[in-house]
């Protein structure tokens, strides 16, 4: 693992994630905007009210996925997902379900760079969208810290059901299909 200023590390990226808070997400945004030509940025932001972590403060942008989308270039993709994935979850998904995992996306670059990664890191995602359904899904990562507070549990997490069979989660190493291949894909077309 290597450290790097983030106009630098943004220029040597394969894929941007990020997963700065609230209060930093603007003044990173405009240090990487320059260097972001190209690459596919993965938001993972959600507004937590600064005193109370279950309540969504959608910024005025609308979610801070819009506001990603509207920092960046349009040389740049922007995807969002993992915001009700904690750092628990990522160790060790199999204890820790992460439910269903819902990627917004401006279009199938994104997507599938999310989804690839999502892949890798062993979560079963879903296709939410285009980046206006962002609010919805940081709303929802916000009602499940509050719930998990509400309950005294780990963060509970999402099931959608109803949806296309084949990729609720994923499938052991051996069998695993092709990359991109979880449910949602391919993604249906976008206005
Ligand atoms: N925690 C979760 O379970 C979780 C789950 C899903 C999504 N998220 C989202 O992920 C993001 C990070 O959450 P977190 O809990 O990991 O937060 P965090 O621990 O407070 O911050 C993560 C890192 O962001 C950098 N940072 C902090 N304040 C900053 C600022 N004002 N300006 C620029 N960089 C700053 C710091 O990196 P350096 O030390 O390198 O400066 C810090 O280590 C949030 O937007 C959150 O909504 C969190």
């Amino acid at each position: 693992m290597e450290g790097a200023r983030n106009p630098d590390a943004v220029r040597h990226a394969e894929l941007v994630v990020l997963t700065v808070p609230a209060c930093g997400h603007r003044e990173v945004l405009r240090a990487i905007a320059p260097h972001v030509r190209g690459r596919v940025v993965v938001d993972t932001c959600v507004c937590h009210h600064h005193a109370r972590p279950g309540v969504w403060v959608g910024p005025a942008e609308g979610s801070a996925a819009l506001r990603v989308r509207r920092a960046l270039p349009p040389t740049a993709a922007v995807a969002a997902t993992l915001h009700a994935v904690s750092s628990r979850t990522l160790r060790d998904p199999a204890r820790f379900p992460p439910g269903d995992v819902p990627v917004a996306a401006d279009g199938p670059a994104s997507l599938q760079a999310a989804a690839h990664l999502l892949d890798e890191l062993g979560l079963p995602w879903v296709d939410a969208g285009g980046l206006e359904v962002a609010a919805v899904l940081e709303n929802l990562a916000a009602l499940l810290a509050a719930l998990s507070d509400r309950h005294g549990v780990h963060r509970p997490a999402a099931r959608f059901l109803g949806l296309p069979a084949g990729g609720s989660k994923p499938a052991a190493d051996g069998d695993r299909p092709p990359a991109l291949s979880h449910r949602g894909w391919p993604p249906s077309p976008r206005a």
